[in-house]
């Protein structure tokens, strides 16, 4: 099995370039289905979960090219598609969910085994379904496969309980080819959902209130092909600046929306990081030891659950206690037992973890047990003193493309295994 070999302890310096955003263009991918013509999609990242998105799709009948070395995708779906998703790729990832969405819209049916993805909570699709409903199927949830059918969809108001952003790209879908007026209230305001919603209107539809909490749609009878350029990957930008910052370095990330990432960059600023904002660049200066803080996570513009992994070698190594504190999935601090074998001192209490900072983290093997702890655990070993090995990296390349090679271009010691 493949994996990272890493000599901790040498300050990354340089610049970065952000990849298309993962979870923007899982979504954009099931989406293209609605348009029942050319899609061309650009920006997209060549990384695991993308293509399985992409084998999901040509199972069902779209014709589909994608070119890696340009990031540009193009969709065919003015073809028959078959609505009931049977290939068990579906089951791997926790975006195959959308293709729930497309199918109810394009077909009034789908049907879909229950899907996978990183094992960080119990993540049920109860919001999906309810929506679905509201609007006017009929939805089952048997044996493990998922099933929805109506011939006669209708806009109707639906308050989400929590701001999924998964239910929101859903029922958007389902909405934008529905009759009538569909209002989701308290929907989730991430930037891959304004993304997903100028794609959409794109592609014809009608929309509005993409990136508050309160969705509007007009369904529309059709809608057709279109292309887009997918936004950059906020996470995976976020991660290179948590590297730049945890090895003392000088990094700039570019192609990246300063603003997507407030959250982290304040969060960097408080614990004593210099940060510089460009158009669409950052640029992280650490000297010295950086200050703990406290982080606690949120649905957007809160702190994403997405980067709350990545902060906690950081303030492993970070001066004082720090807290962070997960509000969004039940089970995301299974990469603590691997950090405490690189000498990291933290305590789980329920949802936070209480992180006691340590003066240097010792090189070590682990192993990743989901995409954000993966890429956490690689910065852990970029600013460990010594030799890491980081296994299962398999869950790494779901959501990053290239990233040794990335972190390598700005002076890490980091190579990839076969
Ligand atoms: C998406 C992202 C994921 C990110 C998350 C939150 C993709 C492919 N993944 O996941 O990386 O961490 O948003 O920003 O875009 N929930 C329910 N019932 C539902 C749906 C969700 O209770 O029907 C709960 C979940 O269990 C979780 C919370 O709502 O506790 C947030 O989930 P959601 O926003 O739906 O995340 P995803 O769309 O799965």
């Amino acid at each position: 099995m493949s994996y990272y070999q890493v000599e901790g302890g040498f300050p990354l310096r340089g610049s970065v370039p952000t990849q298309g955003a993962k979870n923007s263009a899982v979504h954009l991918i099931a989406a293209s289905l609605l348009a029942k013509s050319e899609v061309i999609l650009e920006n997209v990242p060549a990384i695991a979960d993308v293509l399985k998105m992409i084998k999901i799709l040509e199972k069902i009948g779209a014709r589909v090219a994608f070119d890696q070395a340009k990031h540009t995708l193009t969709v065919d779906s003015s073809y028959p598609v078959n609505p009931h998703i049977l290939d068990p790729t579906a089951s791997e990832l926790r975006a195959s969910l959308s293709f729930m969405g497309a199918l109810l819209s394009r077909e009034k049916e789908m049907s879909i085994p229950f899907p996978g993805g990183c094992n960080i909570g119990n993540r049920p699709v109860d919001l999906h379904l309810k929506g679905f409903s509201v609007l006017g199927a009929k939805t089952s949830l048997e044996h493990g496969l998922i099933t929805a059918k109506g011939s006669r969809l209708t806009g109707k108001r639906i308050y989400l309980d929590y701001p999924s952003v998964g239910a929101t790209i859903n029922l958007t879908m389902v909405a934008a080819l529905a009759k009538g007026e569909t209002i989701i209230e308290n929907s989730a305001e991430e930037p891959e959902i304004v993304d997903f919603c100028n794609f959409l209107k794109k592609m014809g539809a009608k929309i509005k209130g993409a990136g508050t909490k309160r969705l509007v749609i007009k369904g529309v009878p059709s809608l057709h092909g279109a292309r887009h350029r997918v936004i950059p990957d906020r996470i995976e930008g976020g991660t290179y600046l948590i590297a730049g910052a945890i090895t003392g370095g000088e990094l700039t990330v570019r192609d990246i929306v300063p603003y997507h990432l407030e959250p982290l960059l304040v969060k960097l600023h408080e614990s004593g990081a210099e940060i510089n904002l460009a158009k669409n660049k950052v640029t992280i200066k650490v000297r010295g030891r950086l200050k703990a803080v406290n982080i606690k996570t949120m649905p957007f513009p809160g702190f994403p659950t997405d980067l709350q992994n990545q902060m906690i070698p950081l303030l492993s190594l970070a001066e004082g206690t720090s807290v962070v504190t997960e509000t969004v999935f039940e089970n995301r601090f299974n990469l603590v037992g691997e950090l405490r074998k690189m000498g990291a001192n933290i305590q789980i209490e329920g949802q936070s973890v209480y992180i006691q900072g340590v003066e240097s983290l010792t090189g070590a093997k682990v192993a990743c047990t989901n995409l954000r702890a993966g890429a956490s655990l690689v910065l852990a070993a970029l600013a460990a003193k010594g030799h890491s090995e980081v296994h299962d990296i398999e869950h790494v390349e779901r959501g990053y493309e290239n990233m040794e090679e990335k972190l390598r271009a700005s002076g890490a010691k980091i190579r990839r295994i076969f």
